[in-house]
């Protein structure tokens, strides 16, 4: 293959949803289908248990477990399929937010029961703010759930999304007959039998072909054929290219549990989504078939053993080959660095590789030379765009609880921000150091790995903060922003980028400083611009 073909064959996505929608279940299902794994469970146990609440031992264990799974690649009708892992625990959704950056598509689970969940309507709302392109897969229709035309309208509604269904289920939950595929049109028949790995599908070319009735039933039959009536009533045709830009979004039906519907996703998905595509860069658009290399950090994973304090660098290659032992240019330190052994990820193992392409996922180990964001080049001063920080939703004070260990324990902190644990404002008025997350968690993680990792030991002290705000002013001379700052000064911080960031104590006080100071723009997230 040639460096065309090779970027063409590649498809790198990411699956979210809320938690418990099926996002583990569907990720096994399509690695059996891909023949990466043998059997269903593997990928099972590697996920982060909703009981871990504060329990750092199984914290460790995970995160040891989860760099081999952070992506998961296997080839499907040659196409190389990478799945960039997205921890499904509300604690990590910084995390999936760092990772939607790297991927060129996702798919979207949702509970056929539930609907539209919390978690769900966040992450989609950032894919949508970057128009990545979305498929969603509507799971567990084996079991009693919402009408299909609710969970469409929920969608729109709740989503914001405009879909259209790729397929359509032929009954629910006890009378679950199986489903129409709209895109390949013939009929699925469900069994029931999680085992199967290729199901049988059943050509129906002509809706109202009789043989339909045969196959499902007269009644099923007859209800089928007004459903789809309606779908073709209410919702625009499939149009790839609306699909592509994030204006359309295609619907299917089915039960990963029992890999039932899996199959026609897949085979859609490769056939429909998008390979590497171009991104963006402070400086230019890098599209992604240009010879040289260049690609971002996005993720950091510390290793599981104390002693040494190595890292994982995850860097997605936007452009060029990415080839061992070549010198490459880190932008922000303006150095040349070699990597011996990149690692590159097949199903749940990682090796080490001489050569990898746009759209593949490389893991560098790392001394502490990396931090989320960062760009390699072959020479190019080019930085990809940063990678946006959200409102965490929990602030606490850190302090120093051992005095001889103050450099550990900011050179911890430091590591850790890098990392994306958390961040970390500091206030404009004393320099006292807050910590921000986004769950309860993250403080006890924190608080773990500073002593473990570093000997150091940090106390923590409620801090009350309603949301951070990125400040943007119209124009820092002017009086309104000198009042805004003077008067605001016990709530204003930086953030670790230097930025300005407005620590509203409560929901009320947002308003009135918004109404006081129109002309200090307040954001949720670092990125507005
Ligand atoms: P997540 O990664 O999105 O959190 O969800 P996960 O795949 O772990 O699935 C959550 C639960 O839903 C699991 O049950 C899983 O077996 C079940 N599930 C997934 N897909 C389907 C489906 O198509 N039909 C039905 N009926 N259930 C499905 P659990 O009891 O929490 O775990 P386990 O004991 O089965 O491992």
């Amino acid at each position: 293959m040639d460096f065309k073909e090779q970027i063409e064959s590649r498809r790198t996505f990411g699956i979210i949803s809320h938690p418990d929608a099926g996002k583990t279940t569907l990720t096994e299902k399509l690695l059996l289908f891909g023949g990466a794994i043998q059997e269903a469970g593997a990928v099972k146990n590697n996920k982060i248990k909703k009981t871990a609440t504060s329990d750092f031992m199984e914290i460790e264990r995970q995160r040891g477990i989860s760099v081999a799974t952070s992506v998961l690649a296997f080839i499907y009708n040659n196409k190389k399929i990478n799945i960039l892992d997205t921890p499904g625990h509300k604690d990590f959704a910084e995390d999936t937010f760092r990772t939607l950056t790297a991927v060129d598509s996702v798919i979207v689970v949702i509970d056929v029961a539930k609907g539209v969940e919390e978690q769900t309507e966040k992450l989609v709302q950032v894919c949508r703010m970057r128009n990545i392109p979305m498929i969603v897969f509507i799971n567990k229709l084996d079991r009693e759930g919402k009408d299909a035309f609710d969970l469409l309208d929920d969608l729109e509604q709740k989503l914001g999304l405009k879909v259209t269904p790729l397929s359509f289920p032929i009954g629910m939950g006890y009378d679950f007959k199986g489903i129409y595929n709209i895109y390949e049109k013939n009929v699925n028949l469900f069994s029931g039998d999680s085992k199967k790995n290729i199901e049988d599908t059943i050509a129906i070319r002509d809706i109202d072909s009789p043989d339909l009735d045969e196959l499902i039933g007269e009644n099923s039959a007859s209800e089928l054929r007004d459903n789809l009536e309606l779908v073709e009533g209410v919702y625009p045709n499939f149009d790839k290219e609306a699909y592509l830009q994030g204006h359309q979004q295609p619907v299917f039906f089915g039960s990963a549990l029992n890999n039932f519907g899996v199959r026609e996703l897949l085979d859609c998905f490769i056939d429909i989504a998008p390979s590497p595509r171009a991104k963006m860069a402070e400086e230019r658009l890098v599209q992604s078939d240009e010879k040289e290399l260049t690609g971002f950090v996005f993720k950091i994973h510390a290793n599981m053993d104390p002693k040494h304090r190595d890292r994982l660098a995850f860097i997605k290659i936007v452009s060029g080959t990415f080839e061992r032992n070549k010198p490459y240019l880190h932008v922000r330190h303006g150095k040349k660095l070699k990597f011996s052994s990149p690692n590159a990820f097949f199903a749940e193992k990682k090796e080490i590789v001489d050569i990898s392409y746009p759209g593949d996922i490389v893991g560098l180990h790392d001394t502490g030379n990396f931090k989320i964001g960062d760009t390699l080049t072959e020479g190019e001063q080019l930085n990809y765009k940063g990678i946006p920080s959200f409102s965490p939703e929990h602030f606490r004070y850190i302090n120093n609880a051992d005095p001889m260990k103050a450099k550990q324990l900011y050179k911890g902190i430091d590591q850790l921000m890098d990392e994306g644990v958390a961040q970390l404002f500091t206030l404009e008025m004393n320099g006292r150091k807050v910590i921000g997350t986004v769950g309860a968690l993250q403080f006890e993680v924190i608080q773990y790995r500073l002593e473990h990792e570093y000997g150091a030991k940090c106390s923590y002290e409620n801090f009350p903060v309603y949301k951070a705000c990125w400040i943007e002013a119209e124009d820092i001379k002017n009086e309104e922003f000198k009042e805004f700052k003077r008067v605001k000064q016990k709530f204003l911080a930086q953030d670790k980028r230097g930025q300005l960031v407005f620590l509203a104590d409560s929901q009320f006080s947002l308003q009135m400083t918004q109404q006081k100071y129109p002309t200090v723009k307040l954001h949720f997230t670092s990125e507005f611009n």
